[in-house]
């Protein structure tokens, strides 16, 4: 509880009516698919999206009864999210368990996250306000539509940048803008602010992916709770690896040896420092957006906040 005072400030009271409500929820769905959704939840994570509705519905004013229930449709979409990339991925831990596809198997994992997804628009809906769902339904879309695109580049690494950062933007990007568009709806705010708040989540997503991307190079398995080295060896060239101008061969999966020995070389190179320098621009671009916003307690965490999601190591 203290680290999350430290972390989101104003919210973290209300993050932890935020995760005991997510926990009732799980208890009450169908033991088929709340078991996995339950110890994947137990399991931890950061919780930044709950908090950045939070945060930015703060920024104006708080009904609790509304942005709960929206909190908690943006923790159940991310899971939801999680659940389909790691059987995507073919990861076979996330938050230092093993993930849901690699305990029950691929198609239970496609259909737990699917009920998920349905979820955190029922959930949504409880706000009684229909643009909540709206908000969420197209960010899901985008997401959708981006890892759609990212299996198109699966084993070519010689994408370039320009790429990486659409990817980017659709898979990480677009649900924390959401995070924070709802909010700022549910704040009232008008509709500079809520602009500059959705800029603000835009940029915070893509240093968040960035730094994630740095960590898949950098961190150990035991920091992250994941594998490392992952993106490469399932196809995926990120920032890192691009900044260390390091070529592979298009089109073939390496060995784990391969992989094993990219990550080495991006290690030993200047590119994940460069990548977390445009993480860091990122954030800054994020920060700029908050000085519509008054110099409030919840605009100074969200501030904190954009630093924290490219200093952080887990
Ligand atoms: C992981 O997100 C997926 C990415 C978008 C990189 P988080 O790093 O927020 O995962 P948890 O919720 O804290 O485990
Ligand atoms: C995040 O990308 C994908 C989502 C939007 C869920 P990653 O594939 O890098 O996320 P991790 O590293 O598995 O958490
Ligand atoms: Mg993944
Ligand atoms: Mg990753």
């Amino acid at each position: 509880m203290t680290e999350a005072v430290e972390l989101f400030g104003p919210a973290a009271e209300d993050l932890s009516k935020v995760e005991a409500q997510l926990r009732q929820e799980i208890q009450h769905d169908p033991p088929e698919v709340a078991e996995a959704m339950a110890d994947l939840f137990d399991a931890g994570g950061k919780r930044i999206r709950p908090a950045l509705v939070l945060l930015a519905a703060m920024c104006g004013t708080y009904h609790a009864e509304r942005v709960l229930p929206a909190a908690m449709a943006v923790e159940l979409t991310h899971a939801a999210t999680l659940v389909h990339d790691d059987v995507i991925d073919r990861s076979p831990t996330r938050r230092r368990r093993p993930t849901v596809a690699a305990k029950l198997g691929d198609e239970p994992a496609i259909v737990i996250g699917d009920y998920y997804f349905a979820k955190a628009y029922e959930l949504a809906a409880r706000t009684g306000v229909p643009e909540v769902v709206d908000i969420l339904a197209r960010a899901v879309m985008k997401i959708c539509a981006g890892e759609v695109r990212q299996q198109a580049i699966r084993y070519r690494y010689s994408t370039g940048v320009d790429e990486y950062l659409r990817r980017i933007e659709a898979k990480t990007a677009t649900l924390l803008a959401a995070c924070c568009d709802i909010g700022a709806l549910l704040g009232g705010l008008d509709e500079a602010r809520r602009t500059a708040l959705r800029s603000y989540g835009l940029q915070v997503g893509l240093a968040f992916q960035i730094a994630d991307d740095v960590l898949d190079y950098t961190a150990t398995e035991h920091e992250v709770g994941k594998p490392i080295g992952h993106d490469i060896l399932e196809g995926f060239a990120t920032l890192p690896l691009m900044l260390a101008s390091i070529r592979l061969d298009d089109n073939r999966r390496l060995s784990e040896d391969e992989a094993r020995k990219v990550v080495e070389a991006v290690r030993n190179s200047d590119g994940p420092q460069r990548a977390l320098a445009q993480a860091r621009d990122h954030a800054n671009a994020a920060r700029e957006n908050l000085g519509a916003l008054d110099g409030s307690d919840a605009a100074n965490a969200l501030s904190s906040l954009a630093d924290y999601v490219v200093s952080r190591k887990l």
